[in-house]
């Protein structure tokens, strides 16, 4: 079972564009961290003021993110969410919701971290949107 899920990982990451560049040593060291989780449609992901113990990644489906001013962003393969409250340390800042049936990625916060001290060119680039994310929100 713990074989099986390690293979359809594998299959799923491959939609992850944040994922692409990285060699195969680098992924299957992330692949061994990632669990897949299915939601049906309408389901909350991530609470808005709830701590944050993970990040997810959209292999399949969508989720709608309800911003704190009201708006709204959609989300769909490949993107990613729920890192914010990892980097910065804080409270969810939107709820997340799966708007179709939905295959996601998770990734426990710990080992987000070690995956970030040690390849750089990851954590950077999920800081950056992270970064995107926060200035559009001061915006809106
Ligand atoms: P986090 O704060 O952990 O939980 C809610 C998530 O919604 C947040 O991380 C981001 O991943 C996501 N999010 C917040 N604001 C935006 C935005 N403007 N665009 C896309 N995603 C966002």
């Amino acid at each position: 079972e713990r074989r099986r899920e390690y293979l359809r990982v594998w299959e799923q990451v491959a939609r992850v564009p944040l994922f692409a560049s990285l060699g195969v040593v680098t992924l299957s060291e992330i692949v061994g961290k990632l669990r897949t989780r299915y939601y049906p449609a309408r389901i909350t992901v991530v609470r808005r003021g709830d701590a944050g113990d993970s990040m997810f990644f959209i292999s399949s489906g969508e989720v709608e993110v309800r911003l704190p001013n009201g708006g709204s962003v959609r989300l769909g393969e490949g993107a990613f969410f729920g890192e914010m409250a990892l980097l910065e340390r804080q409270p969810r800042t939107a709820s997340v919701a799966t708007t179709k049936p939905t295959t996601l990625l998770v990734l426990y916060a710990s080992d987000f971290y070690e995956i970030a001290s040690h390849i750089p060119k990851l954590a950077e680039a999920v800081e950056v949107e992270a970064k995107r994310r926060r200035e559009e929100n001061l915006e809106r």
